[in-house]
């Protein structure tokens, strides 16, 4: 171990000790080791044994943690309560067992869920809302985040999503499944897929090119130094990935012509033509076949699921661009995420069995809290939606509680203005799956902008289906909306809806995309009856 001036090195179990102790959250050998790999910190020692400087790590969390707080609180206002940040929740535990199935841009964290609707009070929460056995709402449900979280509490919930497939990411969430028949089917599907592959040259091309790429990598992005050195600033990351890229693109056009890959499709009607390369478009034909034969209506949703996730991480786009879509990337090409050349995906193989092991595992995970309750999600819009009559056509255990006993209460994220447009983020499920896409119902959808006239119509369309829930709704109900309200646009709506906002929770929101990490917040409404 080098002793270089007065430097205190660590080992990574110690620096893990370090860390959590300096940080008050649990900090792993694997953080550390990210924060080396990804150039954060610099690597240390002989030997293969990894060292880092005491004083590096202080200076990387000094910076990037004790700095964000205050100059967030400068940003955004001094009543920003740190305490609903749940920084202290790390990844897994936010998307933690069924949270996961699939991703959906614009969900909330199941511990915000949690805070408002379990038993607990503290210094911000000062009352209890919601009992064990109480009937949840949730007209804006999204990818199900409410319904999860009130089974885990012991409460019913009713969610309503006016997109088809985000109902159906809501119900497979709480949907309770022969877990011995499913894997039987995974199985049984798999096979199919890899008898495909195999009467294809697909993984003869893969190799080779796979074999090149790394002898490519390791020579001209070593790791952990190649990032290192940008962050010194001693390579041009945008001039040197341009170059090697150019470089590279020679070999992987030598191949594709070897192994005769075709690399567009001939019409480019839909979603799917666009975004998938020829072979894929066939493999995914192969699986979405498989999942037509199976019996089982709810098995053959989650599988659906599971072939929606695995098509998502297949389209032609960069590794950076995977949540933004930009124009199809069928060659190989510098990626600014993982500092080095990538290649695009000619199979959905791996990212196949990868979710179809994960889901199974999440789905046994979930087993284990699910309480004996009732949840489920409608299609529809929740303007108007009759949710007894729809509940009744369903034949649902609800329908009857929801008569006997009215709704206590709401936990919902209406959209935001002009900021997502719901059903075009899973375009390739639609496509796929031939759900009627409803875009025009979309409340504040990102098509219409944030104008005046967007503004507006937000407004009637909140307000109005405050106005259909109230109708299910108890006396007494406590309304939560959890929203970026940078028009101010909610205390109108709680006027129109005949509600008053008797509190607000403001909110930091940390851990957003990777590109996004600036001082951003949200407030969560109070509304109760006038
Ligand atoms: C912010 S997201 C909710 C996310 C959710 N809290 C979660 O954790 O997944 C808002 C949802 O409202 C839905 N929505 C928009 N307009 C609607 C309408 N008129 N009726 C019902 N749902 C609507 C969108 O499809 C979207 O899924």
């Amino acid at each position: 171990m080098p002793i270089v001036s007065d430097q205190e090195y660590l080992s990574l179990k110690e620096a893990s000790e370090w860390a959590t102790n300096y940080t008050k959250k649990r900090i792993t050998t694997s953080n550390i080791l990210y924060l080396v790999q990804y150039g954060r910190i610099k690597k240390h020692g002989e030997n293969g044994t990894i060292y880092v400087s005491q004083k590096e790590l202080e200076n990387y969390y000094k910076t990037f943690i004790e700095k964000r707080q205050i100059e967030w609180k400068k940003q955004l206002g001094e009543d920003l309560n740190w305490a609903l940040s749940f920084e202290q929740f790390k990844e897994s535990e936010t998307t933690k067992h069924v949270h996961r199935l699939h991703p959906y841009k614009g969900k909330f964290i199941p511990q915000l869920v949690e805070y408002f609707l379990d038993s607990h009070t503290d210094s911000f929460k000062n009352e209890i809302f919601f009992q064990k056995g109480d009937l949840v709402l949730d007209p804006f449900c999204g990818s199900g985040t409410t319904l999860v979280q009130a089974n885990e509490l012991g409460m019913h919930a009713i969610g309503v999503d006016v997109s088809a497939f985000n109902a159906l990411i809501s119900n497979c969430k709480v949907q309770k499944y022969d877990l011995f028949k499913l894997q039987k089917q995974i199985d049984d599907i798999t096979k199919i897929l890899k008898e495909f592959i195999y009467r294809t040259n697909i993984i003869d091309f893969e190799n080779e090119l796979q074999e090149q790429l790394t002898k490519y990598n390791n020579q001209y992005f070593p790791v952990p130094e190649y990032k290192y050195k940008i962050r010194q600033k001693q390579i041009n990351e945008e001039k040197y990935g341009k170059e090697k890229e150019r470089d590279f693109l020679k070999i992987y056009l030598s191949l594709i012509q070897k192994y005769k890959v075709q690399l567009k499709n001939e019409k480019q009607t839909n979603f799917l033509d666009k975004w998938y390369i020829p072979h894929i478009r066939k493999e995914i034909e192969v699986v979405f076949n498989a999942i037509k034969d199976v019996e089982d209506t709810n098995n053959k949703k989650i599988l659906s699921v599971i072939l929606s996730r695995t098509i998502r991480s297949c389209r032609a786009t960069t590794h950076a661009d995977l949540a933004t879509l930009k124009e199809p990337v069928i060659t190989t090409y510098y990626c600014s995420k993982h500092g080095k050349i990538c290649k695009p995906l000619f199979s959905i193989l791996k990212w196949w069995l990868t979710y179809t092991k994960d889901t199974i595992k999440r789905l046994q995970e979930f087993d284990k809290l699910r309480t004996n309750t009732f949840q489920i999600c409608l299609t529809g819009d929740s303007r108007e939606i009759d949710l007894y009559e729809e509940l009744k056509k369903r034949n649902h255990p609800l329908a009857d509680i929801i008569k006997e006993k009215k709704i206590s209460g709401i936990f919902s994220s209406p959209p935001y203005v002009g900021l997502i447009d719901y059903h075009e983020q899973h375009a390739y499920a639609y496509d796929l799956f031939g759900f009627e896409r409803k875009d025009e119902l979309e409340i504040g959808p990102l098509f219409k902008g944030q104008g005046k006239e967007a503004r507006d119509s937000y407004v009637e369309g909140v307000a109005q289906v405050l106005l259909n829930c109230k109708k299910y709704l108890a006396d007494d109900y406590n309304v939560f909306l959890v929203a970026n309200d940078k028009y101010n646009l909610y205390p109108l709506i709680a006027e129109k809806a005949g509600m008053k906002i008797i509190n607000q929770y403001k909110r930091p929101v940390l851990n957003r995309t990777e590109k996004d990490k600036g001082a951003y917040s949200e407030i969560i409404f109070h509304l109760k009856e006038k």
